[in-house]
């Protein structure tokens, strides 16, 4: 490995100064001495772009990760100098850029507080190997400054004091620590002073990241090639700084189905057919809610993509039909690698149209998955997504599958150095030639947008639902993801809490573990505590190895089935809230996980926390991670939080043990929150809803919740068919309204409410409804200060007597 800013490496260049400059609408050139040209588009008010070339000419400038919907536009542009600095400011940033050597300061407009500055700044060294430049960026970091985000990193939310490596591995079992794992997102937040940026280093070769690790004021990251080309993204909010990330690099193309917010089940594998309704029956008889069941590989004629196993699957499409009736989604894998068999017309297709990946002097790429020997599409070629896209036609289309999971998309190769394709292996990169040293790790997120493609098309007029093991930034545009290949180990458990937090400020929010952990075996009580957890998680699906044992809700003994039971309800009782939650996260970028340093960064206690995380907007929760728990001790962020099994209301601030019985776990609901809940149903669709559960959490003070609707599958939303409800709660001493403001052209199937107040410190004397008084005799409001509200309200007032 190399060393990061060793200035007494032999090997590294700076740039000298500079000679002159050149302004072209939102972007400015400064070229030094020594031909460097450091690039600087302002790509909006809080959001600027570096870009840096050591031959005068830049690269062909296409990347990946940004997405076209990316917001531009700035209120103020101004370049100004004085005889040590160029100064460009804009109404939030000013950047001052020193003449003698490029390095960079910014600073925020406001109170001109120092945000981050170039320690060394750029610098990079010349690659006789390969040609070009590792390129070096190194940064001052400031006092206490913590560090975030970097994807899937299974180590403390808290990256100060580590350095990382991003190349997209297969990691079968990995551990704490592991790094590099099967993600590569590299961006990260810096938080000091209570100020957040972000930094996005755009750059697709193994890159490296070091926060304080070799030098304790220094933070630095590199790339083994291509350009120094970042983004600085400013807050101070750091989940502006999310969103505003999220922004470029892209949301979500539609919402998701709603169905596959519903409880997944899924074993390498089931199979036969037998098999697969034996368990889907059990789910009913058992009445655990399920939406969606997994075929590993084994459905298919000798791990050939595309193919059925007919002596386990004799007729697909009358199996999907019958557990889609059921309620069962049946979700398929798709990996990259094609069979090397003349008699596999897709294998020969792909050869003949030359779509297979080929090494540097033109063999093609053959490496060992499951099927044997394989082939690989280049996905890297628009021509060759189309081509893979066509491929879902049948699965999709005639036999009714509902979304597909793409897996060993790293590439995965087996028994061979490095688990992947040699760095010489060329790829189409749209256009834009290049080794597998550029590609590696935007290989599976192709893979994911072709698939993605396929599926938008075919499962028309409904939405594709995709699930991926590898991403480069920028993959949450297409897919979901989940953490791979995990231990059944309670730090595991632990371990997927983090990773899940850290992948949704890192821009992907769609994401879920293994529960239960896809290597060994875990005991009930482990497997219930995950379940918990998983509850929490946007994809929540039970996967495991399958050659250990069973791994289903009811593997464990009738206790745990319960258990597990109890939390798949409650999170069908939550999806009209977690819906609500994606959608903010489709619109604005707003991560549906939050750790508590995002929730109120202001507060230094959140800045280490690692277990404790809001869930939306309004739910807080903690996993029990350790075994023979009677609860544990854990951090409510400051403010009102109202304990989710006994309504006791906590004030906020500091640590407080919390009982949680293996049946419970620690959950807590923000003071003034009002939180929809559904009935709980087998599955999505199961039951018409008619009526919505509004659980309003009293607050004296104000509070806004909100709850979206829409036909939850399909996208006549986009058309501005859903349903906004923005719900302002006002309590006061004696009162407490709720109004309702209304927006968008779709009407909910239902228009009564079943309002549960809780923590109402007074009796109720009188309701009013849009000025109508209520009887409150008729109204029969039950003991727990419950009752219907049988119409569309825009004002409901609650006072004592
Ligand atoms: C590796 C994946 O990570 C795992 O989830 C899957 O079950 C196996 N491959 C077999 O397809």
């Amino acid at each position: 490995m190399i060393l990061n800013t060793e200035l007494e490496s032999k090997g590294n260049l700076f740039p000298s100064k500079i000679i002159s400059y050149r302004k072209d609408v939102d972007t400015f050139y400064f070229t030094t001495e020594n031909y460097v040209v450091l690039q600087v588009t302002v790509r909006r008010d809080s959001v600027l772009r570096f870009r840096y070339s050591t031959k005068t000419i830049f690269d062909n400038d296409f990347s990946y990760a940004i997405t076209k919907y990316a917001s531009e536009g700035y209120n103020h542009l101004e370049l100004e100098e004085n005889d040590t600095h160029y100064i460009i400011t804009t109404s939030k940033l000013i950047c001052k850029i020193a003449k003698k050597d490029l390095r960079k300061s910014i600073y925020e407009v406001k109170n001109g507080e120092l945000i981050c500055e170039d320690e060394t700044g750029f610098h990079w060294e010349e690659s006789y190997e390969f040609g070009g430049d590792i390129v070096k960026m190194s940064k001052v970091s400031q006092d206490s400054e913590a560090y975030y985000g970097l994807g899937d990193k299974p180590v403390h939310i808290n990256l100060k004091g580590k350095r990382f490596e991003n190349w997209v591995t297969d990691s079968y079992a990995y551990g704490r620590d592991t790094d590099p794992i099967y993600k590569s997102i590299p961006f990260y937040v810096g938080l000091h002073h209570s100020k957040a940026y972000g930094i996005f280093f755009d750059n697709t070769f193994r890159s490296f990241f070091d926060f304080c690790a070799e030098q304790r004021n220094v933070t630095s990251y590199w790339a083994m090639g291509g350009e120094m080309n970042y983004y600085f993204i400013y807050g101070p909010d750091m989940t502006d700084v999310v969103a505003s990330y999220t922004d470029l690099t892209g949301k979500p193309h539609q919402l998701p189905p709603l169905w596959s917010l519903g409880y997944h089940q899924c074993k390498w594998s089931y199979y036969p057919e037998s098999n697969v309704k034996a368990i889907t029956n059990k789910f009913r008889k058992l009445k655990i809610p399920c939406d969606a069941i997994y075929l590993d590989i084994d459905y298919m004629d000798g791990f050939r993509c595309f193919t059925w196993n007919k002596e386990y699957f004799p007729d697909p499409k009358r199996m999907v039909r019958e557990l889609e009736d059921k309620g069962f989604k049946t979700i398929a894998i798709i990996d990259p690698g094609i069979k090397i068999d003349m008699d596999y017309n897709i294998f020969r297709e792909a050869l003949e149209k030359d779509y297979f990946c080929k090494r540097a002097d033109g063999p093609y790429m053959k490496g060992k998955v499951w099927p044997g020997e394989c082939f690989f599409p280049d996905f890297t070629d628009p021509k060759v997504r189309e081509w893979w896209s066509g491929l879902y036609k049948e699965l999709i289309e005639e036999i009714g599958v509902k979304g597909v999971w793409n897996d060993m998309n790293e590439p995965a190769v087996m028994d061979v150095p490095g688990k992947t394709f040699p760095d010489d292996v060329r790829h189409n990169y749209e256009g834009n030639r290049c080794s597998h040293r550029k590609a590696h790790n935007i290989y599976g997120m192709q893979m994911a947008r072709a698939t993605y493609q396929g599926l938008k098309k075919f499962s028309y007029p409904k939405r594709p639902f995709v699930i991926t093991r590898a991403a480069y930034s920028g993959t949450q545009r297409y897919t979901s993801t989940w953490t791979g290949d995990n231990v059944a180990t309670w730090d595991h458990l632990n371990i997927a809490n983090i990773q899940a937090q850290r992948l949704s400020m890192s821009g992907f929010s769609f994401v879920g573990s293994d529960i239960g952990g896809f290597a060994e075996q875990p005991n009930g009580e482990l497997y219930a505590r995950w379940i918990q957890l998983g509850m929490f998680h946007p994809f929540f699906r039970t996967h495991s190895s399958g050659d250990h044992g069973d791994q289903e809700p009811w593997s464990f003994g009738a206790n745990i089935t319960d258990v597990v039971r109890k939390f798949i309800e409650i999170r069908y009782q939550l999806l009209p809230y977690l819906y609500t939650a994606f959608w903010r996260y489709a619109e604005e970028g707003i991560p549906i996980l939050k750790s508590l340093v995002l929730f109120d960064q202001e507060d230094p206690h959140t800045h280490y926390r690692n277990d404790e995380f809001i869930f939306g907007e309004k739910i807080l929760a903690c996993p029990i991670a350790e075994p023979n728990a009677k609860g544990r001790r854990m951090f409510i962020p400051k403010g009102e939080w109202y304990n989710f099994w006994d309504d006791e209301l906590n004030i906020g601030g500091e640590e407080v043990w919390v009982d949680a019985d293996l049946d419970s776990m620690p959950i807590f609901v923000k003071a003034g929150a009002i939180i929809p809940k559904y009935p709980i149903q087998q599955y999505v669709g199961e039951k018409q809803i008619d009526q919505l559960v509004l659980d309003v959490y009293y607050k004296n003070g104000k509070e806004t919740s909100q709850v979206y609707e829409d036909a939850h599958d399909g996208y006549d939303y986009k058309k501005g068919r859903f349903s906004l409800r923005d719900l302002k709660l006002i309590g006061k001493k004696k009162s407490l309204t709720i109004q309702q403001f209304k927006s968008g052209k779709y009407t909910t199937p239902y228009d009564t409410f079943k309002i549960n107040l809780k923590g109402l410190p007074f009796k109720i004397a009188k309701i009013d409804i849009d000025h109508e008084v209520l009887d409150l005799r008729k109204l029969k409001i039950n003991g727990d200060n419950s009752f219907v509200v049988t119409k569309e309200f825009n004002r409901l007032h609650i006072t004592a007597k």
